[in-house]
């Protein structure tokens, strides 16, 4: 098989996301607005998921195609039952270099202190806590299920104890609502050798009231920053990375931004996701996957599967924050896809 497939664009398959479960504790209003997730919403039944061994055998053949790196999200992946054995059997995967694949998780935070040390064991590389704001009604309005900050931030403390170098903590600022907190957030991870990222608030799925008066531009938000603690840009880990580095001049370490609205990634995007229930997406704005359960559940042959994953691949198209940025309005009405479904 030819390894190194690349899309209509040029871009080859690298990353893989697999959203393991379409359930949240939280109802952030970004993403599981609760008019919508409310208790009446058509979440999967637990035979429609892919089971942990349909997810290993689906990512050992995306290994075995050049993905390197898989992270696992949802909705809240903690909430996944038995999580870390699925960790511990990503882990045994191997690269076509012969590596061990970069294993990383996106998780909001609420239930680490109990599992962090299991995470940590299973053989997870990495982890990325989503943490909106520090002040408690300013998170509250955020997650909308009045869970307190204070346990993310010990759920965080808790991965430091478990052994986790190199966290990552996700800020969405939405412009209105929490953007008061970007100067606290950056003073409060500041030196503590974790790294900040600022999201802009992006037109994902179709229920979050999306419009552009709500998003805070990167640049704005880099300002506000370099004007208390001054900062400076510094070059991508990765080509393709999704966030754009900066220091702080102080030597206290780096933060991030991720602009898909104002300044977009696209041209680079590497990333496929696997949703909940088996369908691949090409793209986070997709509003149709490709059902690789089915094609699991068929008999189907590795290597058929592999065909399979190349040949969507390589018709691959997708832009779609290139195409919002010139486009807006008739983009609107569009149905997309909800993010807990297919995976941040
Ligand atoms: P590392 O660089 O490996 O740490 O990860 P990452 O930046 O790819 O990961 P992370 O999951 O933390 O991504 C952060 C956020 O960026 C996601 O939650 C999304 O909001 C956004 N994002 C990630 N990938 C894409 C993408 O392909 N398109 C768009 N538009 N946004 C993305
Ligand atoms: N805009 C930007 N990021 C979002 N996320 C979810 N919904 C949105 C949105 N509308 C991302 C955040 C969060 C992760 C789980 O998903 O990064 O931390
Ligand atoms: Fe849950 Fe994360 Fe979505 Fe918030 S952003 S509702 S924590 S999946
Ligand atoms: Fe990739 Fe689609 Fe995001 Fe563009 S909008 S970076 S193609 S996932």
């Amino acid at each position: 098989a030819n390894v190194l497939t690349k899309d209509t664009r040029g871009r080859p398959l690298r990353d893989l996301r697999i959203s393991v479960t379409d359930r949240c504790n939280f109802r952030c209003t970004y993403c599981m607005p609760k008019e919508i997730f409310d208790k009446n919403y058509p979440y999967l039944s637990h035979n429609e998921l892919l089971s942990f061994e349909e997810i290993t055998r689906l990512t050992t053949i995306f290994a075995s195609l050049g993905v390197e790196k898989i992270r696992l999200t949802g909705g809240e992946p903690l909430l996944r039952k038995n999580l870390e054995v699925l960790i511990e059997m990503l882990a045994k995967i191997r690269s076509i270099s012969g590596q061990p694949l970069d294993l990383t998780l996106t998780t909001n935070g609420s239930v680490l202190r109990k599992k962090a040390v299991a995470l940590k064991a299973a053989g997870l590389q990495r982890l990325t806590i989503s943490l909106d704001g520090l002040n408690e009604h300013i998170f509250k309005k955020m997650n909308d299920v009045d869970f307190p900050v204070t346990d993310v931030l010990d759920g965080i403390a808790a991965a430091q104890e478990a052994g986790f170098t190199n966290l990552k903590v996700n800020m969405v600022v939405k412009k209105g609502t929490n953007d008061q907190e970007i100067i606290a957030m950056a003073k409060h991870f500041k030196g503590g050798g974790i790294t900040l990222r600022f999201i802009e608030f992006m037109d994902v799925g179709s229920s979050n009231g999306w419009d552009m008066s709500q998003v805070l531009p990167s640049q704005e938000v880099a300002d506000r920053i370099n004007a208390i603690f001054p900062i400076e840009p510094i070059e991508a880990n990765y080509p393709g990375e999704v966030a754009q580095r900066w220091r702080y001049i102080d030597g206290s370490g780096e933060i991030g931004f991720i602009s898909s609205v104002t300044q977009t990634f696209c041209h680079e995007c590497t990333r496929a996701r696997i949703s909940t229930d088996g369908q691949l997406y090409l793209c986070l704005f997709a509003n149709e996957g490709f059902d690789f359960k089915t094609l699991l559940r068929s008999g189907k042959s590795d290597l058929e599967i592999a065909n399979a994953i190349m040949t969507t691949w390589a018709g691959r198209e997708d832009h779609y924050s290139e195409i919002r940025g010139s486009n807006t309005i008739d983009l609107k009405g569009i149905r997309k896809v909800e993010m807990s479904y297919i995976g941040g």
